[in-house]
């Protein structure tokens, strides 16, 4: 052994050594660990969106930019699902849709969604990497590609009179105020939380440039978006019991909403 190479090796086995003494068990990271049927109805009520989305916009005059963005992020999220469902064809196919999307062939991807069917196989296992999208991996920051059009999902259904995204954002607030108690469809809640634990995820792995600043801040990018995944984790286990607790559930949602809203205070630069 020369002695360089041992020196190498001993660095290596040195740096190892305070990794592993210096932070906690990694945090599983990559597709969220949820039942099998949570995401099969995520996968229903997406596809279902995708489609209506594409018909729109297919049909549209002139074509926004704005309710054409959900429409991929849709397609990135039935990838998703489509891992975890052990459904090949669908992940394949419909990143095919979304490619459409993103070049703006929007008759073409109406078409092709139209054919898209949800066909669950073997089970896949969570926690591997999350779907990656050929035309924004080109980007140099991925962030300021897989992190605004995922985040569009959260927006209002309608955003200046243009259809957007799956209302999370404002379902949450309407159902945790304090000044009116709204009672809970946990069908609701379910889905909301399997949608947020997919958006959360993708924010964990993709940071912005407020957060890749300093090791700190992108500490805390992290720490709030893993705190997201795991709060709408904890919603899906509570929301799919045999008699969910609606005090957990109403207290969860509520840690979720204030997750989010750190979140923006601190990193957006829009607000
Ligand atoms: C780890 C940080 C982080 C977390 C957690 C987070 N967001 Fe965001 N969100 C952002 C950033 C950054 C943007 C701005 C993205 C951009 O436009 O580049 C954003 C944008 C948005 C938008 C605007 C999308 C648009 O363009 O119309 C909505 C709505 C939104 N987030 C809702 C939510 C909700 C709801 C949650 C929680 C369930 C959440 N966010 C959690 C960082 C976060």
């Amino acid at each position: 052994m020369t002695h360089s190479f041992r020196t190498l090796v001993g660095c290596a086995v040195l740096i190892a050594g305070l990794w592993i003494v210096g932070s906690p068990a990694p945090a599983p990271a990559g597709t969220p660990d949820l039942p099998k049927e949570s995401y099969k109805k995520a996968a229903d009520a997406d596809l279902k969106f995708l489609q209506t989305r594409l018909d729109e916009l297919a049909k549209a005059d002139e074509p926004s930019l704005r309710s054409a963005k959900p429409a991929t992020a849709a397609t990135l999220m039935l990838a998703t699902y489509a891992d975890i469902l052990g459904d090949a064809a669908l992940k394949a196919d419909v990143l095919k849709v979304g490619e459409a999307v993103n070049a703006k062939k929007y008759k073409e991807a109406a078409d092709m969604a139209k054919k898209l069917s949800i066909k669950p196989g073997t089970p896949g296992k969570a926690g591997g990497d999350l779907p990656k999208f050929g035309p924004f991996e080109m980007a140099k920051d991925k962030d300021i590609t897989y992190l605004p059009t995922t985040m569009k999902l959260f927006s209002n259904t309608q955003v200046l009179k243009i259809p957007a995204g799956l209302n999370i954002e404002k379902d949450l607030k309407d159902w945790t105020a304090k000044d009116k108690v709204v009672k809970l469809d946990l069908a609701a809640v379910e889905l909301l939380a399997v949608r947020s634990a997919v958006i959360n995820e993708y924010a964990l792995h993709n940071p912005n440039e407020k957060a890749r600043n300093k090791p700190a801040t992108e500490k805390d990018w992290k720490d709030l978006s893993k705190q997201s995944v795991d709060l709408s984790k904890d919603l899906v286990a509570e929301a799919t019991k045999k008699t969910p607790d609606l005090k957990v559930i109403r207290a969860k949602l509520t840690l979720l909403d204030a997750a989010c809203t750190n979140c923006h205070n601190k990193f957006r630069f829009d607000e």
